[in-house]
């Protein structure tokens, strides 16, 4: 290693609606863990949101891929703009960049921390601690499909799921390497829908049981779908790491979000192993709390955590759940926005408060 400092280049989109509020508190803990770790962040704001699109009527600049290639990550507030369209923002900010950036997996950690309540009677943080691989790049989110007749009485829609042997296996490999270097239960649960999407899930099924003898250490399970969303309410400690498809996984990570006591915590990264991976906490831009300070920042911060994470400045990621875990436990009194006990701008002060802990 050369004797320089270890430094990072870092794509900032704080994005729409309270977005920006809790991007900064993230940036605060990182660069409170910089100084502490002994490494220093270059950060790069990036204007693209609601707000730009409304004035500008561009959602990215085609130069905008250029110019998240060139940062190491990209840390995300929010999408979504209640003047614009849905779809619109959606489709041409946050898909776009998972897709053209090659992000194959979204990967969403589902833990309780103590002190916090999940609506799951009589389960505790010894039972949900698991981990959602979604595929990130395929499926029904392709795109692919097509309306006809629209308007009229004998309009058509169809909306295909793409699913490639190559997009499949390479999402299942890192859900097994993956589960290996968590290294908790050692099970891999494949989450599908074997009984009706017979011809998309077949192809997940056989790679699934293809690729398995190469992991022998790791226990393999199947779910479908609906029974999984059962069982992360009745059983939630029977998980590991689950891995899915890109429809299905956003469907369960929100059920997951609500059991790890909701989106104030909930982070999620886009990942790229080869390239620049994306963090983002999961929860929406929430027009209704913008500007007023009072939004959880935790779940940006934990999106932060995850960044570090996969940088390899694990110390540093290990300092902010721990003073994230700190702060649950000492002062917050709820995750909901405006309920905290504090400001946004306080729970930022006092997790980087605990990170030299
Ligand atoms: C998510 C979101 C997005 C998705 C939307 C905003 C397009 O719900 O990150 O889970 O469906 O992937
Ligand atoms: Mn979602």
């Amino acid at each position: 290693m050369s004797a320089g400092k270890r430094s990072y280049d870092i794509g900032v989109m704080p994005g729409d609606g309270t977005g920006p509020e809790v991007v900064r508190e993230a940036v605060k803990a990182l660069d409170a863990v910089a100084a502490l770790e002994g490494f220093s962040v270059n950060y790069t704001h990036y204007d693209f949101g609601g707000a730009r699109y409304l004035k500008t009527g561009e959602t990215l600049p085609d130069s905008a891929m250029d110019e998240f290639r060139k940062q190491q990550a990209i840390l995300l507030g929010a999408i979504g703009h209640p003047e614009v369209k849905p779809g619109i923002l959606e489709k041409g900010i946050l898909l776009r960049t998972r897709f053209e950036l090659d992000q194959y997996i979204n990967l969403r950690p589902v833990k309780l921390y103590p002190s916090v309540d999940t609506p799951l009677k009589d389960k505790g943080p010894e039972h949900i601690d698991f981990v959602v691989v979604r595929e990130n790049t395929e499926g029904l989110y392709a795109g692919a499909g097509g309306t006809l007749k629209k308007g009229t009485p004998d309009e058509i829609a169809v909306q295909e799921s793409i699913n490639t042997r190559k997009g499949v296996e390479r999402c299942l490999r890192f859900a097994f390497n993956y589960t290996l270097k968590r290294a908790r239960d050692n099970k891999l649960t494949l989450c599908g829908k074997t009984n009706v999407l017979t011809y998309a899930f077949d192809l997940w099924e056989r790679a699934f049981h293809e690729i398995a003898p190469e992991y022998p250490a790791v226990k393999t399970d199947y779910a479908h779908v609906d029974a999984i969303c059962m069982w992360m309410v009745k059983n939630p400690e029977w998980f590991d790491v689950i891995v899915t498809d890109n429809m299905f996984g956003d469907i369960i990570t929100d059920l997951g979000a609500m059991i790890q006591g909701g989106m104030g915590i909930a982070a999620g990264g886009n990942i790229n192993p080869e390239g620049t991976s994306m963090f983002e906490p999961i929860g929406g831009s929430a027009p209704k709390y913008t500007g007023q300070n009072v939004i959880n920042p935790l779940a940006a911060i934990c999106a932060a955590q995850m960044m570090l994470d996969q940088l390899g400045e694990t110390a540093a990621a290990a300092r902010i759940e721990k003073a994230v875990i700190t702060c649950l436990s000492k002062d917050i009194k709820s995750l909901q926005a405006g309920r905290m006990g504090y400001s946004t701008t306080q729970v930022g002060d006092l997790v980087a408060g605990y990170l030299d802990a």
